[in-house]
């Protein structure tokens, strides 16, 4: 497949979000609202809710703004124009794709068709609602873009920005990041860090944003996208950012460091996070389209399938385990991150073991190296994206005493309120594969509805003289489509030397 795409004016727009949201309108993914809203309606819509909301008509503003588009795999898939079984196999091979830049000026740029500094560049102008009761005030999760300057390179990452005043807002810097350490080092040289915050683009970009690896990370939006990326530099700062985006806010991180409280905030697994110190962003521009689409994201609540963060978070977690499998087993088969536990926290997989402790060692592999809290592996013939397959998997295919590996005194995410506050916990990881001396046993198979699909006989004495046949062979022997008769003759039979062996086929003793 060739993966270059030809680049003109008109590319602008391919992934452009408003273009997406377009796309979903006859999908049934898409939940127009053109009543006049309030910003504070909008988080109750959005609770829960399994679509992608388009607000047309917040405040007296008139102003327009999209959530929750991240939070389902299908819109995804859509994203990467693949099934949703596939999403993270694809990520895969987009990531080998050489990265390819278009640079544009200013004014072919149309994230800078309006731009905005000063006392006009003002946080409190833009449709930021309050998302969860107990958040301190009202935040926006936006994709950031900053060059670390020990390399050069731009790092992305996704944060929300909880609004402090009209030109200031708290950053959420407390998990481990790049960005956390570009900015601590920056913090004790005493610089500030320039840093651009895009806030409505592509799908794919967010995907991209919450990945850590270890390369240009503007580079990773242009190969997870499949085509080379427009970008323009910031006004106010030399950080290139998509040129396709809605809107971009610049500005940078001060000095101080850890100096202001923020918080609290609804969190990824669904309970809420204490006061926290944060470092403070300042404003310095706003530049956005002539026709800006604002994106807001959802984060946490009580059905933590339906939120942005769970989706992406499911989607980073199974390709980090497709790599960390790539060494260790011969063959996976499918990979999946079940969202409702927030993404990361419970993995599955299955794999066909070529050889015994396959399987252990997969687990081993994923809770070593993969944040994931529960690890279960399954034998290919359990559909994984089932609960109802991984449920009787679970209850049948288990022994608790043999096939759980408990790992302890291990680093999990500090959210996970199960710690109570300890530094370390416990994984676990779940071998439901069956032993590779079981393969084969013929009671191991799944009973299925009989097909009847077997050799004619003249008769029941001639099929069974032939050899050992199941009810189903003898029905199929003469064609029958009741079975009553069977069993009558099947009991004229025993005199006649009828016996069974022990799959319980009937036979003619000789
Ligand atoms: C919707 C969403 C919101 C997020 N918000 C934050 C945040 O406020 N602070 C944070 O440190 N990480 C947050 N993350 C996780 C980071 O974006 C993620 O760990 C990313 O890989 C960090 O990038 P970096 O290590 O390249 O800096 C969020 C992730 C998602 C999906």
């Amino acid at each position: 497949m060739d993966d270059r795409i030809t680049t003109g004016r008109n590319d602008l727009d391919r992934f452009r979000l408003r273009t997406f949201i377009d796309g979903l309108t006859d999908s049934g993914e898409l939940d127009i609202r053109d009543d006049r809203l309030d910003l504070a309606d909008l988080a109750d819509i959005m609770q829960g809710n399994e679509k992608a909301v388009w607000f047309r008509n917040v405040g007296d503003e008139r102003m327009e703004l999209v959530g929750n588009v991240l939070a389902s795999r299908t819109r995804l898939a859509r994203a990467f124009d693949c099934e949703p079984r596939k999403v993270a196999l694809e990520m895969q091979r987009r990531l080998r794709i050489k990265p390819e830049f278009i640079d544009l000026d200013r004014a072919s740029a149309p994230v800078q068709e309006v731009v905005l500094q000063g006392a006009d560049a003002d946080l409190t102008k833009l449709p930021v609602h309050l998302q969860h009761a107990a958040d301190g005030a009202p935040y926006m999760a936006a994709v950031d873009y900053v060059i670390d300057p020990a390399t050069g390179m731009t790092n992305s990452g996704f944060r929300r920005l909880m609004l402090r005043g009209r030109h200031e807002a708290g950053v959420d810097l407390n998990a481990p990041s790049d960005l956390r350490a570009i900015y601590m080092a920056a913090s004790a040289r005493g610089e500030k860090l320039p840093i651009a915050f895009v806030i409505g683009s592509h799908p794919i970009d967010h995907v991209s944003a919450t990945m850590r690896v270890p390369v240009d990370e503007l580079g990773l939006v242009s190969s997870l996208r499949a085509a080379p990326l427009p970008v323009v530099k910031c006004l106010t700062c030399d950080i290139r950012v998509p040129a396709d985006a809605e809107m971009v806010i610049e500005g940078y991180l001060d000095e101080r460091g850890y100096v202001e409280k923020e918080g609290p905030y609804g969190e990824y697994l669904g309970y809420y996070g204490g006061v926290k110190m944060n470092p403070v962003f300042h404003v310095t521009a706003i530049t956005h389209r002539a026709d800006p689409l604002f994106m807001t994201t959802t984060i946490s609540g009580n059905r933590m399938d339906l939120t942005d963060t769970s989706n992406l978070e499911a989607l980073r977690c199974e390709l980090n385990v497709w790599e960390a499998l790539k060494p260790v087993v011969r063959e996976p088969v499918a990979v999946f991150a079940p969202v409702a536990s927030g993404g990361s926290m419970s993995v599955r997989v299955a794999l066909k073991q070529r050889f015994p402790g396959e399987a252990r060692t997969a687990l081993y592999t994923i809770l070593g190296s993969v944040g994931v809290k529960n690890a279960f592996v399954v034998d290919p013939d359990i559909d994984i994206f089932s609960d109802q397959q991984m449920e009787w998997a679970l209850g049948t295919r288990f022994q608790a005493d043999k096939d759980l590996i408990i790992v302890s005194g291990v680093r999990l995410s500090p959210l996970d309120p199960s710690l109570h506050g300890s530094p370390v916990g416990a994984k676990a990881g779940y071998d439901l594969t069956w032993p590779m001396a079981a393969a084969g046993k013929w009671e191991l198979s799944t009973p299925t509805p009989p097909t009847y699909a077997g050799a004619k006989f003249a008769s029941i004495r001639a099929a069974l003289e032939h050899g050992p046949k199941r009810f189903e062979a003898l029905m199929a022997a003469v064609g029958s489509r009741d079975g009553r008769e069977i069993v009558r003759e099947l009991d004229t039979l025993r005199d006649s030397g009828l016996e069974r062996d022990d799959q319980g086929r009937y036979f003619l003793k000789a």
